[in-house]
């Protein structure tokens, strides 16, 4: 299931929370700082979180695909094998958060293929001899920031619900102080990347202002845009005449 911002109705952050109850491979992509990676981390109840252990990787151009599925280690005079994050989450039934998904080349693209494979028919023989598969309860959820055209054609087809995430999470500007929260909202998602302020910058500005003040705290997170971003904070705070 794809979503179209045009076309869908029910709010993409009240969307994810459905599916990360019941679908098993999500793809979320958009710009930084958005809270796709926090939302991904967090269960929807205290009962799924008993039940399912969350693994968390972040992939870099340089990882191979032992990173993700386990490797020897030395221990003593001998080697023991010891399990990547991917695999724990087939053991475990665990729900598995690949950050940065579009940054995999090269094994870990063929490892992520067979990762992602259908859990009803997915397999893999380890190293060690051993045959695993995805016990029930595995979960894939993949974050990153470019298009998903970006993806090889058979990874992206291994996610069928595929989210463009247009706006921040309404949790994480409800964590703002209130002045900031509208134009945090609009600024996160701005559509020219250069005109974007995202929301760690927004968290950073709310945190130093306490200590150092309004005008040396924006100097240091927005820099040459301190000024315009704080007069455009005065505008929206000054009673409407
Ligand atoms: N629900 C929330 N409540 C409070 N803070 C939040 C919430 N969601 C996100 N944040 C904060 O917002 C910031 C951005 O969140 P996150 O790292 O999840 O974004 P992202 O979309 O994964 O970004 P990127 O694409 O750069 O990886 C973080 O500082 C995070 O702690
Ligand atoms: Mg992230």
């Amino acid at each position: 299931m794809a979503t179209d911002k045009k076309k869908s109705n029910v709010p993409i952050w009240e969307l994810i929370d459905l599916v990360q109850q019941h679908a098993q491979r999500i793809l979320y992509y958009g710009p930084p700082g958005t809270g796709k990676t926090f939302r991904a981390l967090r269960q929807e109840s205290a009962k799924q979180a008993k039940a399912q252990p969350v693994y968390a990787i972040t992939i870099t151009p340089e990882m191979p695909a032992a990173e993700l599925r386990g490797h020897y280690i030395p221990v003593g005079g001998n080697f023991e094998w010891k399990d990547g994050p991917a695999i724990l989450a087939w053991r475990n039934g665990g729900r598995l958060v690949i950050n940065e998904i579009d940054h995999a080349t090269g094994d870990v693209l063929s490892f992520l293929h067979n990762l992602l494979d259908d859990p009803e028919f997915a397999v893999m023989t380890l190293p060690t001899g051993e045959t695993v598969r995805p016990a029930k309860g595995f979960q894939v959820i993949a974050t990153m920031n470019g298009e998903p055209r970006d993806l090889p054609e058979a990874l992206r087809s291994r996610f069928p619900v595929t989210i463009e995430i247009t706006q921040p999470n309404p949790e994480a500007i409800a964590a703002l102080p209130e002045d900031l929260r509208n134009a945090a909202r609009g600024s996160c998602v701005a559509d020219k990347e250069e005109a974007r302020i995202n929301l760690r910058r927004w968290y950073e500005y709310a945190n130093l202002r306490k200590v150092i003040g309004e005008q040396h705290a924006a100097q240091a997170v927005f820099g040459a845009r301190a000024s315009a971003v704080l007069t455009s904070l005065k505008v929206a705070s000054a009673p409407s005449a």
